[in-house]
């Protein structure tokens, strides 16, 4: 069919939070010539100076400002994009308690909306029309990475809500990974650590393995060009997450209740 190039990720990419961060920065690392990327985003400035960094790359963009919480619309742009090759539901708000108190009932739901409906809006209607298309030369039919997070890992008391959101996509996006697979779609949890983004900008505790986002991102298509089901990293954060979510919930939330907590969140 001609659609896929010699690059496992293929032709076409459509990336959600592509105007800051590690979407900015995964926008870039696929921008090349012959590639055609749907970048979304909120900030349309921001975006179309990510798109212009792509075009000057040699690659073909086309932008759309929209928020990952208009189901409606997202199952439009997504489902009327044509031949999908990789889908990356990236978009995201960080957002915590740093006071000691519970979060305020209007973040808890916005969270949940953004992290967890958001990814879900974008990640449904992909594997929708990705079901649907035609199987490339590598027999996939097309690759979907959901950006979840370590924080999937533990019962942070600082960032409830971000880690509950986040434990939601890593367990669905793997457990689907299963039925998809057997359809020819490639699907990822991705579990970055701290990574030197907006979003931790304002942290005001110790971030161990802090990384540059062109780092993270290159980290994550290889990934995701493999296949793998989970990328988590850096893979010591990842280990030490695991094991501190398996203690019993008095003992992990009182060693990650240490930290202060994420600022609250910001919209
Ligand atoms: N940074 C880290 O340490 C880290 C670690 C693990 C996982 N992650 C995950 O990595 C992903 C990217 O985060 P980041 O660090 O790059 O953060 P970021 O720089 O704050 O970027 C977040 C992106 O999400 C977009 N976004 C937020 N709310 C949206 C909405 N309602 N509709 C559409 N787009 C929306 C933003 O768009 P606008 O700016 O245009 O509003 C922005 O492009 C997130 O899923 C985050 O949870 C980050």
């Amino acid at each position: 069919m001609g659609v896929h190039t010699a690059d496992p990720l293929g032709r076409i990419v459509l990336i959600t939070g592509a105007s800051s961060g590690l979407g900015a920065a995964m926008a870039l690392a696929c921008a090349r010539p012959g590639r055609l990327l749907h970048l979304g985003g909120r900030d349309a400035g921001r975006l179309s100076g990510v798109a212009a960094a792509c075009r000057a790359k040699g690659a073909e963009v086309v932008e759309r400002v929209l928020d990952v919480r208009d189901a409606a619309g997202m199952g439009a742009w997504i489902g009327g994009a044509g031949r999908l090759d990789l889908v990356i539901a990236n978009a995201a708000l960080g957002g915590g308690s740093d006071d000691g108190r519970p979060e305020p009932s209007a973040q808890v739901r916005t969270l949940f909306a953004v992290n967890l409906d958001g990814a879900l809006n974008t990640a449904l209607p992909a594997l929708e029309a990705m079901l649907a298309q035609e199987k490339g030369a590598d027999g996939v039919r097309g690759r979907i990475a959901v950006i979840a997070s370590v924080a999937a890992f533990v019962p942070g008391p600082g960032a409830a809500t971000y880690c509950a959101a986040k434990a939601a996509l890593d367990r669905w996006t793997v457990a689907t990974a299963h039925t998809a697979g057997n359809h020819g779609v490639v699907m990822t949890s991705v579990c970055p650590g701290y990574v030197r983004t907006p979003m931790t900008a304002g942290n005001r505790f110790p971030m161990p393995g802090l990384m540059d986002a062109d780092r993270a991102a290159a980290i994550i298509l290889e990934g995701v060009a493999k296949g793998r089901r989970r990328v988590a990293f850096p893979w010591w954060m990842a280990g030490l997450a695991r094991i501190v979510g398996a203690l019993p919930p008095r003992w992990s939330t009182a060693l990650l209740a240490k930290p202060p907590g994420k600022a609250p969140m910001v919209e």
